[in-house]
């Protein structure tokens, strides 16, 4: 692994001497070398729209684009139709709600069952629909441990429950949920089960057929791929009759003054012009992802965590709020420092030692908040990081903690 990151330009950046020690892999990565060519190929040598122009460079463009769309829903283990590229994993999320919305799916007196570890990205667009007086909202709480409470979820699911919707893994408390079981109580249960696949998808082999899902939601940014990329993959039989959200042009078959119909699975729900650049891109990260192997990433990313669960856990004045077992967890450190708060320790790291962490209430606030209203901080690893650089950050933690005391 340690190869690998002479892929990555940014870990060759030094500020005053030093190298940047990148732990906010959770919000984004960072973007090998091959995902950055090929972004710049498409400007530099055939910037052209898709499925429209018969010129050369637009076929080519087409062709490009498709090429990469079909080895995502193979990445993904998807039907060519159920793989749809949006901008991010909340867009993804925001199009299920929108289509059910807009489909009538939902009547009056539902429910719609979440965790209490959910980003906001999985919770306020269905607040939407509860402000709407629609569906009642409803959520399982956590154990002791930070594992979700899966006695409490088979209690709260019943017939008026439609729809299950949590995460594959959270990017606070890191915990790992068991989605195919939620999968099998859900369908038991004739609700449909979206799982947001955003903190899971970078780092472990994600098979959609497998899973027990209606819906899944990624955010390609966070696995190598360009910066507004992100895809929202559902089952075929549900595509087919979900009405799309967003009209315009690519999405429809034919159209007249005051009725048009729409174009075949998936386009039906790419409307206008795509992130084309966006999306050569991603195909070009899953492709290096492949290339370094999903099985693999797992396996060095549970080595870095446990170094770090047993690293940090040593300092005095540092807390952790994440499963200490690195086989329930996503490589992710959620922590606080006695006496500092969240964003003057963050700035601090970053200022003497050069560690990038995140800080604040990372868009969990309702348990966050819970656990420290004044936020918390967060490491999290990706493929590239090293023991090392846990060591970094365990010798700056040992530094500031003492001055601080
Ligand atoms: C669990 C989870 N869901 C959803 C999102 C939202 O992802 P995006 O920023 O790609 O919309 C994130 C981003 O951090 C996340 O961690």
């Amino acid at each position: 692994m340690q190869e690998l990151r002479k892929d990555f330009p940014v870990l060759n950046r030094e500020v005053d001497g030093k190298k940047v020690i990148y732990f906010d892999n959770a919000a984004t990565s960072l973007k090998p070398q091959i995902v950055i060519d090929a972004v710049n190929e498409y400007y530099s040598e055939g910037t052209a729209n898709i499925h429209r122009g018969i010129h050369k460079l637009s076929e080519e463009a087409s062709i490009k684009y498709e090429k990469a769309h079909d080895k995502l829903s193979e990445f993904f283990g998807a039907k060519k139709e159920e793989f749809i590229l949006t901008k991010n994993a909340t867009e993804a999320i925001n199009s299920v709600m929108y289509s059910l919305f807009i489909g009538d799916f939902f009547q009056k007196g539902d429910k719609i069952l979440l965790t209490e570890m959910e980003h906001h990205a999985n919770l306020v667009p269905w607040q939407l629909l509860e402000r709407k007086g629609i569906v009642k909202l409803e959520f399982v709480g956590l154990n002791k441990d930070f594992t979700l409470n899966m006695k409490e979820l088979e209690e709260k699911i019943d017939s008026k429950t439609k729809l299950v919707s949590v995460a594959h893994a959270s990017n606070t408390v890191a915990t790992i949920n068991p989605v195919k079981e939620i999968g099998k109580i859900a369908k038991d249960n004739k609700s449909l089960f979206l799982i947001d696949g955003a903190q899971s998808a970078p780092h472990t082999e994600v098979n959609f057929k497998k899973l027990n899902a209606d819906f899944f939601a990624f955010a390609g940014h966070k696995m190598l791929g360009p910066s507004g990329t992100g895809g929202l993959i559902a089952k075929k039989e549900l595509l087919e009759k979900l009405e799309p959200f967003q009209y315009g042009g690519s999405m429809i078959h034919s159209v007249e003054f005051h009725k048009s119909s729409w174009n075949e699975l998936p386009w039906k729900f790419e409307a206008g012009t795509p992130h084309i650049t966006g999306m050569i891109g991603l195909g070009k990260a899953v492709e290096y992802l492949n290339k370094v192997g999903m099985e693999k990433i797992r396996k060095h990313e549970k080595e870095l965590t446990k170094y770090a669960l047993e690293k940090m856990q040593e300092i005095p004045s540092v807390k952790l709020y994440c499963p200490k077992d690195e086989e329930k967890q996503a490589g992710i450190i959620l922590f606080e420092a006695k006496n500092i708060e969240a964003h003057d320790l963050a700035l601090t790291l970053d200022e003497f030692a050069n560690i990038a962490v995140r800080s604040g209430m990372h868009c969990a606030e309702p348990l966050v908040s819970k656990i420290n209203p004044k936020g918390l901080d967060r490491a999290s690893f990706y493929l590239y990081n090293t023991k090392e650089e846990i060591d970094e950050l365990v010798k700056a933690l040992n530094t500031i903690t003492e001055s601080f005391k």
